[in-house]
């Protein structure tokens, strides 16, 4: 590591890449951009012109070779994680790679492995553990507020329709994995448990033009939940909701309960004779946990630093990505699956 930091590249400048992007441009304490990667030559000139950086690469092998990078963000679509995340570890750079850790357990645990052997860190981006309301749910049920917790629900619905490698479920174990990973991790968080058993129904309700190319495809999942200590467990996910980004999550207990997230984006209302009490609604992920993904990439610096352990883990990684399979399996076969 240089005195300037630790040096980052974000591999991947897309969506989700451009959040990392801007959150260590604009300055992560002890950290610098140094670089973005992606072989789409328009979104990486764009990328680095808009960032003001001097570098960019095409190719991720080239920025492993780069002195000047400590540590990468990997947000290419999930397919690529295994080999980009091997390939780090072999050239001992510390990782924060995007949820879904990857498209298998075995392939999580391989990368778990690999970055536990080369001494680096490996931190999955579950951001919902960084973001203030949900740590504060949290503590609350710590502390024992509502009782002991019984069951768990979260749902996450997206508005807008999926990137197109996302409707291929062998590239991207579909919603499940890229829009429900985030609820299966709250799950094992508040329930301190992993899913003993799964149950999952899917089918595509909005996205007609995907039928035909990709039978498989669904934009809307519920998959109940058995959690090995014998708490219970629900998740619904949706792409192509149209109405905003819904994210929300509530956890009974024998005493009470307590719900995390609205619809409602601000408290600003507008009323008036002709429309009623108009309120807006949550526009995107960017919007609702811009603080969560700060905080995420202040924590994967920060275990770098002071060589602790990252907060979201690999195990909790390849956790979520068992999970992810057993549903689509669930859902293929009809049945229960027991993990
Ligand atoms: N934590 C979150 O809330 C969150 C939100 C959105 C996406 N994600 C995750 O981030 C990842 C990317 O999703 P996205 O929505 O940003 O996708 P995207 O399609 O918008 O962007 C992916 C980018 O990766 C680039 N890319 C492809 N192969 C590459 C390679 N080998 N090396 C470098 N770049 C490569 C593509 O050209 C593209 O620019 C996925 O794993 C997704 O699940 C996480």
């Amino acid at each position: 590591m240089s005195n300037k930091g630790i040096g980052i590249a974000v591999i991947g400048s897309g969506r989700a890449g451009m959040i990392h992007a801007r959150n260590f441009a604009a300055g992560i304490e002890g950290a610098r951009l140094v670089a973005v990667v992606d072989p789409f030559k328009t979104a990486r000139e764009a990328a680095a012109a808009e960032l003001g950086l001097d570098k960019s690469y095409e190719d991720y092998h080239s920025a492993l070779d780069d002195p000047d990078i400590d540590a990468v963000v990997v947000v290419t679509p999930t397919v690529y994680h295994r080999d980009i995340v091997l390939a780090a570890a072999a050239a001992k750079r510390h990782v924060l790679c995007e949820k879904p850790m990857g498209m298998t357990a075995d392939e999580c645990a391989e990368m778990d492995s690999a970055c536990a052997a080369a001494g680096v860190k490996l931190q999955i981006g579950f951001m919902r553990r960084f973001d203030a309301n949900f740590v504060a749910a949290k503590e609350a049920v710590d502390s024992g507020a509502i009782g002991d917790p019984v069951l768990i629900k979260s749902l996450t619905r997206g508005p807008s329709v999926p990137q197109p490698w996302m409707y291929d479920i062998d590239k991207s174990n579909g919603p499940l994995a890229e829009v429900n990973s985030h609820d299966i991790d709250t799950l094992r968080w508040f329930s301190g448990s992993d899913f003993s058993e799964v149950y999952a129904v899917a089918g595509n309700y909005r996205c007609p033009g995907a039928k035909a190319e990709f039978p498989d495809f669904y934009d809307n999942v519920v998959m109940t939940v058995r959690f090995g200590n014998g708490m219970q467990g629900c998740i619904d996910g949706a792409v192509s909701v149209g109405y905003g980004y819904d994210a929300r999550l509530e956890i009974l207990g024998t005493k009470g309960v307590i719900h995390v997230g609205s619809l409602e984006d601000g408290t600003v209302s507008v009323c008036s004779s002709g429309s009623g009490i108009l309120k807006p609604a949550v526009k995107s992920w960017r919007n609702l946990f811009t603080q969560a993904y700060i905080e995420e990439d202040r924590a994967f610096v920060r275990c770098i630093l002071e060589d602790s352990p990252p907060r979201v883990t690999g195990r909790d990684g390849m956790m979520a990505v068992k999970v992810v399979n057993a549903g689509n399996r669930s859902i293929r076969t009809g049945a229960p699956v027991k993990l």
